[in-house]
């Protein structure tokens, strides 16, 4: 978690036509001990994704686009650009406000009155700045869903399993009852690529190791050539105000079909490494949800932290290099704190092993996403993210390392006397604040307010706010 700072900031240099502004104020410096001021900036890092307002803007790019085709000078705004720099401003005005003292948001944390819930707490990075942003976005974002393409490759994904997000998603989207839906392509300010990179794996993809990926990139990439042949939208933008939205394992392979969709649209992706082309400012991260049957459920709190008696638990097969590490040295220990398992004796409840231990291991698999994540938050468990180069879901909005724990996957053989050194005060803490995050990662259908697929929405909300386009 912590090195996707650095990701983030080595993201400026990607060539966005559009190029997008980030706060310049936040990106200096870095690296050694952490002062007071990039101990700041981490708390402020929310602010990375939201632009300069429109006065200093001008001034930026006349600077950065020198060499560009954009002449210096007055750039031209359109009603669309002009409405998201009203709302840029705004968030900045809102994150700026005096903080509520801390026994003041400690009070008001868990308050929530229906449908005026507030974000409160140390969750967020910035709630008011989230507040004001969810606001706006409720208030203005309209997304157009192209209507190209026949299911099942376009307009349809799984809806159960571990790819289900990808599938109800799309179906979200499609509801006309979506207040989101644009209702015509001229008032969006963002265009969705209803493709699915799960359905194309699913009825393209044939066994073939010298070229398994290119027949998918093909489709993708003539999806997009009917689109932008079709409509002015993608050639004015390149690409950076469209948005793909896929949870399979092999979506980033696919989106290199078409060179402006990997470079500057915004993908939403489970697989999210920074280290395969993932830009945290640009791309955002989708959770993986495991819907075994494809029910939506509510989440649970499991058992108070006092009945809580194991210290981690861990199932999961031997997929990948971390899982490797994992299991290679905690497996034969036989360690009673450690209930790590490769594959759990019959018998066993994995949800209700989750809801009796303090910490659950959500190591990286095949790829670095993993729905145990999700899992963990929904059976009250602090999740303890072992990956690298990960960027957790929601993290432009959520301080991860509020609510986990996060471990490098070099220093595996050191979890147990890593969790130990937890207090029971601050595990109690971080477990209250699992419970406080539970509603930003539950699906409804339709989608409510601040649920999980509101919160992609917002994911792609901040991105395009990242980038300034002239109408
Ligand atoms: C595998 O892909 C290559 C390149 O597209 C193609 O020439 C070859 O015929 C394919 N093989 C099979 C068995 O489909
Ligand atoms: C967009 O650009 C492509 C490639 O240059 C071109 O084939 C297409 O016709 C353009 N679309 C429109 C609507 O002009
Ligand atoms: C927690 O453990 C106590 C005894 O230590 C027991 O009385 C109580 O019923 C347990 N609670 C739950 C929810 O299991
Ligand atoms: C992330 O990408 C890097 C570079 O391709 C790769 O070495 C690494 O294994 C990936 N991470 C996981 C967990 O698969």
């Amino acid at each position: 978690m912590e090195n996707g700072g650095g990701h983030r900031v080595a993201a400026i240099a990607v060539p966005l036509l559009a190029f997008a502004l980030l706060a310049a104020a936040f990106l200096g410096g870095g690296g050694g001990a952490e002062s007071p001021a990039s101990r700041e900036r981490r708390r402020e890092h929310f602010l990375r994704h939201v632009p300069h307002e429109p006065q200093k803007a001008s001034e930026a790019s006349r600077t950065m686009s020198a060499g560009t085709q954009h002449a210096a000078g007055k750039v031209s705004v359109g009603p669309i650009e002009e409405s998201l720099a009203w709302s840029r401003a705004a968030i900045r005005r809102a994150a700026r406000e005096a903080p509520a003292t801390a026994a003041d948001s400690a009070r008001r944390s868990f308050k929530d009155v229906g449908d005026a819930f507030v974000p409160r707490g140390a969750i967020y990075r910035n709630p008011r700045a989230f507040h004001r942003s969810y606001l706006e976005m409720e208030r203005k974002f309209k997304i157009w869903t192209y209507r190209e393409g026949e299911p099942p490759l376009a307009h349809l994904g799984p809806s159960a399993d571990i790819y289900s997000i990808e599938g109800q998603f799309l179906e979200e989207m499609e509801d006309p009852r979506n207040p989101f839906a644009a209702r015509h392509p001229g008032e969006a300010h963002a265009f969705l690529l209803p493709v699915s990179v799960c359905n194309l794996v699913r009825y393209i993809y044939r066994l073939n190791t010298t070229a398994y990926v290119a027949p998918m990139r093909r489709m993708l990439a003539d999806y997009i050539d009917v689109v932008a042949d079709r409509y002015p939208y993608w050639n004015r933008s390149r690409g950076a105000d469209h948005v793909i939205v896929s949870c399979h394992d092999w979506a980033p392979l696919v989106s290199e079909g078409n060179r402006e969709l990997y470079t500057n649209a915004i993908r939403v992706l489970c697989n999210a490494n920074t280290s395969e082309g993932f830009i945290p400012r640009k791309d955002a991260t989708l959770p993986e949800v495991n819907l075994a049957d494809g029910i939506l459920r509510g989440p649970t709190f499991g058992l108070p932290p006092e009945n809580r008696t194991t210290l981690a638990f861990f199932a999961g097969g031997m997929h990948g290099h971390i899982r490797k590490a994992l299991l290679g040295y905690w497996l034969g220990k036989k360690d009673p704190d450690m209930d790590v398992h490769e594959y759990l004796p019959a018998g066993q409840d994995y949800h209700a092993l989750m809801a009796r231990a303090r910490f659950c291991l959500c190591p990286s698999g095949f790829e670095v996403a993993s729905p145990r994540v999700v899992e963990s938050v929904f059976s009250g468990c602090v999740p303890v993210i072992i990956s690298d180069g990960y960027p957790p879901p929601f993290g432009d909005v959520l301080d991860w390392s509020k609510m986990s724990v996060a471990v490098p996957s070099a220093r595996i053989p050191e979890l147990k006397d890593i969790l130990r050194g937890v207090s029971e005060r601050r595990y109690r803490v971080l477990r209250a604040r699992v419970l406080q995050a539970q509603r930003h990662f539950v699906m409804h259908r339709p989608a409510r307010r601040f649920d999980m697929i509101h919160m992609v929405l917002h994911s792609i909300w901040l991105r395009r706010l990242n980038v300034r386009l002239p109408y």
